[in-house]
């Protein structure tokens, strides 16, 4: 039976995954109607891949024992300044995310509840990988600079990273 207070910060987590899934997916929808047609589509699968976190969790938590309870949440910010703008949010949110699913793993080591600690090793290794696809893409931002062009090419490009397989994981 998992620990109250692990269940607790679980369910936090839980919350977390999916207010990123409704951040990211207004943001999909600004860049859609925006015309960024390629951001959208990274921007929708990358909500989709935060639900899928929410749901590990839930069922993680349910299968040991304790209740997901999915809580009310605020909405998200549907207007952005720049596509540029979107993804330097995103990398602030996710550094977020990554120091609350270190804080998560704390207590859960804490706790000694070993189980959950190693079920967020998972999570762990995802931060670091999300952490760097979104550099990445700050990195081609740079180089693309702000005018038409560099952004057209750029949307394409994150087009093309919606359509690889665990691509914006
Ligand atoms: Fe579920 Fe983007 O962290």
């Amino acid at each position: 039976m998992i620990k109250k207070k692990v269940e607790e910060a679980l369910n936090d987590q839980i919350s977390r995954e999916e207010q990123s899934s409704r951040i990211y997916m207004a943001m999909a929808s600004w860049c859609e109607v925006k015309g960024f047609q390629g951001a959208a589509q990274f921007l929708y699968k990358h909500s989709d891949e935060e639900r899928m976190h929410m749901t590990k969790l839930i069922k993680y938590v349910n299968d040991k024992g304790g209740h997901a309870v999915l809580k009310p949440l605020e909405g998200p910010d549907s207007k952005f300044e720049s596509l540029l703008n979107v993804f330097e949010q995103i990398l602030k949110h996710e550094e977020y995310i990554t120091s609350a699913i270190n804080s998560l793993y704390e207590v859960a080591f804490d706790e000694k509840d070993y189980t959950t600690s190693q079920f967020l090793q998972w999570y762990i290794q995802e931060q670091i990988e999300e952490e760097s696809v979104f550099k990445g893409i700050l990195d081609k931002f740079r180089l693309a600079g702000n005018e038409k062009g560099g952004l057209f090419h750029l949307d394409k490009e994150l087009e093309s990273m919606a359509g690889m397989a665990g691509a914006g994981a």
